[in-house]
């Protein structure tokens, strides 16, 4: 056990019982391919197996009880401002709204009726999501929060054949499984090897291999020098590719923390960029307790246009989270009183003290506007989410500029 992980908090006798049994599917797996996986395939278990998946099981996940916040769970603001460049793009497209791993659906609950104010109520909102359990909270989450909404929402199995209209996805690339590599200049084993998952001792652990087929070719086409640790999500390109082929006009807006290809794999950032959320801490094991953690990468943005290009879509836009949101309208949503999520008075509290003292006593009209400050401090800030978080526009048939990236598009750095 490392530092980090002596500094996390002990998982619980169901938490770790859960895990064990997911270590016990992911072993059978294991041995069944001869005794190593890659840890792309690792992460799909670990993430989504059935039941028993970071995402598929029961856990909190979202929020201040659960292991991590994203853009939404902080502040409404998010989806309002986001609703204003979903609105330019239906009204280029057609009114569908496609969300991509909709977690807790409280984006999809704040979306649509910052739609609706818009006077652009998308006729069907439709929700990709692989967690069953995440769906039926979804279900849920509409139902209690925007229910004069809920017919308008469908929840799709399967990639949809042909669309136009918006996709959106905010945190779910980095959340799809990537392969695990080493560039390495030792003299006994040079060259790209695949870093993988073996079971030693009852012990999940790692284990190298020499990369082969389209990972070897698309790690040799990276500006990598060896000795490099880094990853490339195959996954995402070819979701992105499939989703790009089937949009007929309109775009795709994904939100994600990443870098352009030539700043991810600049020498300076050698090193693994998977991090392991849980009960917000960060560390960086992805092995400890599989299924109790969140397990991330950064994203490659160049390869997200890359894969739009290929499949025929133009970069409409690519920016930093801070500079979309601004050009948005966030400041002015703010200045409108705007914060509250339009049921709830608890939702986003905590978010000014995080972590871990949360407020007491009944919230005041200004303390709703402290905590609206806060979360747009947290969203904004390039301390915080502001410059980490990117946002890429990819799309056909839409004209140009969007409203989000009408200042500080950053397309030239791809
Ligand atoms: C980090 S969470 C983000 C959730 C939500 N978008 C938010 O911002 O709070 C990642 C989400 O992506 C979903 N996901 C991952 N891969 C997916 C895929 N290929 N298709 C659809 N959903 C996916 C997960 O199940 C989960 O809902």
């Amino acid at each position: 056990m490392n530092l980090q992980q002596a500094e996390l908090p002990e998982p619980s006798a169901d938490a770790r019982a859960a895990s064990e049994a997911l270590t016990r599917l992911i072993g059978a797996e294991i041995a069944v391919d001869g005794g190593w996986i890659s840890f792309a395939r690792y992460m799909e278990l670990a993430l989504y197996a059935p039941g028993l998946g970071y995402y598929s099981g029961g856990s909190r996940k979202f929020g201040v009880e659960g292991d991590f916040l994203t853009a939404p769970e902080l502040t409404p603001l998010f989806g309002q401002a986001l609703a204003r460049q979903v609105a330019q793009v239906l009204a280029a497209s057609s009114p569908l709204v496609i969300e991509a791993g909709a977690g807790s659906g409280r984006l999809a609950a704040d979306l649509l009726p910052a739609l609706a104010a818009l006077g652009c109520a998308p006729e069907r909102y439709r929700i990709l999501e692989l967690s069953g359990e995440l769906r039926a909270r979804q279900q849920a989450t509409l139902a209690e929060h925007a229910p004069q909404f809920f017919d308008r929402v469908e929840w799709l199995d399967e990639l949809p054949q042909r669309f136009s209209g918006c996709l959106i996805g905010n945190e779910v690339l980095d959340a799809m499984p990537t392969h695990a590599l080493r560039w390495s200049d030792d003299s006994s084993q040079p060259g790209v090897l695949e870093r993988g998952v073996v079971l030693a001792d009852g012990r999940l652990t790692f284990a190298e291999r020499p990369a082969t087929g389209a990972l070897l070719a698309a790690a040799n086409s990276l500006p990598v020098t060896a000795p490099y640790r880094g990853e490339i999500s195959l996954a995402a390109r070819s979701w992105i590719s499939e989703l790009a082929r089937r949009l007929e006009r309109g775009a795709m807006l994904l939100i994600d923390y990443g870098l352009p290809r030539h700043e991810l794999y600049h020498p300076e950032r050698d090193g693994s960029s998977l991090r392991c959320h849980y009960r917000h801490r960060v560390h960086d094991d992805p092995l400890w307790f599989p299924g109790l953690s969140d397990i991330t990468s950064h994203v490659d943005f160049t390869a997200v246009a890359e894969a739009g290009f290929d499949a025929g879509l133009e970069v409409l836009g690519y920016t930093s989270q801070a500079n979309f949101l601004i050009n948005c309208g966030v400041g002015e949503l703010l200045q409108e009183g705007k914060a509250m999520h339009n049921d709830s008075q608890e939702v986003g509290a905590g978010v000014l003290c995080m972590p871990g003292t949360p407020l007491r006593g009944p919230a005041t009209a200004n303390m709703e506007d402290l905590r609206a400050r806060g979360a747009v401090n947290v969203l904004i800030s390039p301390n915080e989410m502001g410059e980490l978080f990117k946002v890429i526009a990819l799309g056909r048939g839409v004209p140009e500029p969007l409203l989000g990236f009408s200042r500080g598009n950053r397309v030239h750095a791809l």
